[in-house]
């Protein structure tokens, strides 16, 4: 394994994080304490002390609480507890995954989440990007034709697919997955399905789709850690055939091992019902935050873009940027202000080669895919968000002439 590059976005996110008066710098909803997601998990804070204190510190199961692993199976069809490996945060799942499988070429949606790239090439596969675009109006889109062209040409034995997509917010469609699940059968491939944000992928049900099947190639890494607002209860899990999950479980055996019996509790008390008070709570923020989000971009006027469809992030473009110095700029007078962004370039907009050709095809395509804007997360009380955003507008209006 090659040593891993800097992880891009990770000195921004540190350095802001306890400091930004705004943050919205982050993907996960706002941070809530241990009560807030015992109490809205209808455990009683009369009941919370006594059961922490009860909590015996022996090593939890190598594999997982089993009622936690039955909960986690439950969410997936045609898994049972044996095809789940409890892990810490979604990064260890995704690591030992690919560690386990070794792929050669691993296809995937960019720009994404730095790990999903950077791991498999450490490990010497090469990547394959599916592209995401960005049009004049911030949309982002993809090109499902071309998708499928490339993954006829390159054949890759990966396909990675982040359901919704980190930073574009983006849903593939069911018809659409079903596609990929087709075309990765014909090419032996393996399907990996990141679904970390599936919990925050409908406004009316409780989670999106899996692309979980039962099929043995096919393996699904998430948590909910993100979408309820908990990024510091590091739990995670994959879900997939018992063999590959086996050997992953032997590589947490040198490291990691098990998960705390006090994260697994919480865990167990959060998604033992995924239609508790707290999953209805999270649900109608990240509404709420939808709607300012979308009238803010109705309004304004030096900022581009659209909410996102699930997740909680979008992708931004300045509207009057003249180059990437001066986009660079404009996020550093909202940092004055207390209003922190991830500028894009911490996920390497504009690095990708289709990134540079983007003005070949017939349709126009924004800044945005070049980098000139930010990440935008929706994971804020909306008073602040409300406030956050009014600032921004001030500033870029201003900053228009700066
Ligand atoms: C798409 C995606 N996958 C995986 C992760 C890693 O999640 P965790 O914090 O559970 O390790 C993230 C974190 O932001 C993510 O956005």
């Amino acid at each position: 394994m090659e040593n891993l590059r800097s992880f891009l976005m990770e000195d921004w996110l540190e350095n802001n994080r306890f400091s930004a008066k705004f943050n919205l710098g982050e993907s996960g909803a706002r941070a809530r304490k241990v009560e807030e997601i015992l109490n809205g998990s209808d455990v009683l804070s009369s009941q919370v002390l006594g059961k922490f204190l009860n909590i015996k510190l022996n090593d939890s199961p190598n594999w997982g609480r089993l009622d936690l692993r039955e909960k986690v199976a439950q969410l997936h069809p045609n898994a049972t507890a044996n095809n789940v490996l409890i892990t810490t945060g979604t990064s260890e799942a995704l690591f030992l995954l690919f560690h386990a499988l070794k792929p050669k070429k691993v296809a995937l949606a960019l720009p994404g989440f730095q790990l999903l790239y950077e791991v498999p090439e450490s490990f010497g596969a090469q990547i394959i990007p599916l592209p995401i675009y960005w049009d004049t109006n911030g949309k982002p889109f993809i090109n499902e034709d071309l998708w499928l062209d490339v993954l006829k040409q390159n054949k890759p034995d990966c396909i990675l697919i982040n359901n919704p997509h980190n930073p574009s917010g983006l849903i593939f469609s069911a018809q659409f997955i079903i596609e990929i699940k087709k075309l990765s059968r014909n090419l032996n491939a393996t399907l990996i399905g990141d679904e970390h944000y599936r919990f925050l992928a409908s406004t009316e049900k409780t989670m999106g789709e899996t692309l979980y099947d039962g099929d043995k190639n096919i393996f699904i890494t998430g948590s909910f850690i993100k979408c309820i607002g908990t990024p510091g209860l590091r739990i995670g899990w994959c879900v997939g055939n018992e063999k590959v999950l086996s050997q992953m479980q032997n590589e947490k055996n040198y490291t990691t091992h098990t998960v705390s019996p006090i994260i697994e509790w919480i865990a167990y008390e959060v998604i033992k019902n995924i239609s508790s008070p707290l999953f209805h709570e999270v649900r109608n923020e990240w509404k709420q935050n939808k709607k300012l989000l979308q009238s803010f971009l109705t309004e304004t006027k030096s900022i581009y873009g659209t909410p996102p469809e699930g997740g909680l992030v979008t992708s931004l473009g300045f509207r009057f940027a003249r180059d990437l110095d001066h986009s660079e700029s404009l996020i550093q007078e909202l940092f004055k202000l207390g209003v922190f962004v991830l500028p894009l370039n911490t996920m390497e907009f504009g690095n990708f080669e289709f990134q540079k050709k983007v003005f070949c095809n017939a349709r126009v395509y924004s800044k945005i895919n070049q980098g000139f804007g930010f990440r935008l997360g929706l994971g804020i009380e909306s008073g602040k968000f409300f406030e956050a955003l009014g600032i921004i507008s001030e500033v870029l209006e201003a900053g228009v002439r700066i």
